[in-house]
């Protein structure tokens, strides 16, 4: 049986082809074989062998677990897993120079680690419901041309699986440069039923005691404007 397939969705008004886990039970089966092993470092875990959901306390005890999708150079993750190291750090980055160069700033904190991976598939898979704390997304690809739009993964749909996973009173950030894409996501944000609570405005990085990340200066030279959207888990009220 194949763990594997993928299947045509409609996002939006797009058709869009997704990957996704057939069988959680094979994908179980499989990793088994893998042997996993959770005295692991954490600097040496192959995503592909972690068993799904991972138990990140487990691998190391943490009081916070913030994720970041897209950690380019590795400022963020390097700043905050130092000024924090109660709190276990997992970045996502799709190109492996940018996985290199974001671990090498890593090599002196044992609380974060970034996995070359797609963010947007592997996060509903390898996190437990209500578990990440704090969502980092800085500068996404903005995918600008309206025939690149149905690529755009901050979907109504993904925002309620992100809101699944996070813990109450968890929250996300999310930033860009681009208008459009701002428009589209608070958008997608309008229609999601999980209950965030939104705030929104200009973005200064020392505003949320974050570093400037390779792309904050990067557009910052050629004089762009940046806006932020923060996403807050609404508390349960169930005491
Ligand atoms: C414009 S850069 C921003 C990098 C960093 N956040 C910053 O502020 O400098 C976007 C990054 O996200 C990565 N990326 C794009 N799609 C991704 C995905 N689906 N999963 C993980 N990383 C992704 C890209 O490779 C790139 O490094």
């Amino acid at each position: 049986m194949k763990t594997f397939s993928s299947v045509t969705v409609k996002k939006h008004k797009y058709l869009v082809k997704i990957r996704f886990v057939r069988s959680y039970n094979h994908l179980r089966g499989v990793l088994r074989r893998f042997k996993f092993n959770y005295n692991h470092k954490l600097a040496k875990l192959d995503i592909h062998a972690l068993p799904y959901p991972t138990d990140w306390q487990k691998l190391r005890r943490y009081k916070r677990l913030v994720v970041e999708i897209g950690s380019g150079h590795g400022e963020l993750i390097a700043d905050l897993s130092q000024k924090r190291p109660d709190d276990l750090f997992i970045g996502f980055e799709i190109i492996s120079k940018f996985m290199r160069m974001g671990m090498r700033r890593l090599s002196s904190v044992d609380n974060a680690r970034i996995f070359k991976a797609e963010a947007y598939g592997i996060i509903p898979l390898i996190f437990a419901d209500e578990t990440i704390d704090e969502t980092y997304i800085l500068f996404p690809d903005p995918w600008h041309k309206r025939r690149h739009h149905k690529r755009r993964p901050l979907t109504t749909e993904w925002f309620s699986i992100l809101h699944k996973k996070t813990t109450s009173g968890g929250s996300f950030l999310f930033v860009t440069d681009w208008e459009d894409y701002y428009d589209f996501v608070s958008a997608q944000l309008e229609t999601c039923d999980a209950g965030w609570d939104i705030k929104t405005g200009e973005y200064k990085p020392e505003s949320f005691g974050l570093p400037q990340t390779h792309y904050y200066k990067k557009w910052l030279k050629l004089g762009r404007n940046f806006r932020y959207i923060l996403g807050r888990k609404r508390q349960s009220n169930i005491s």
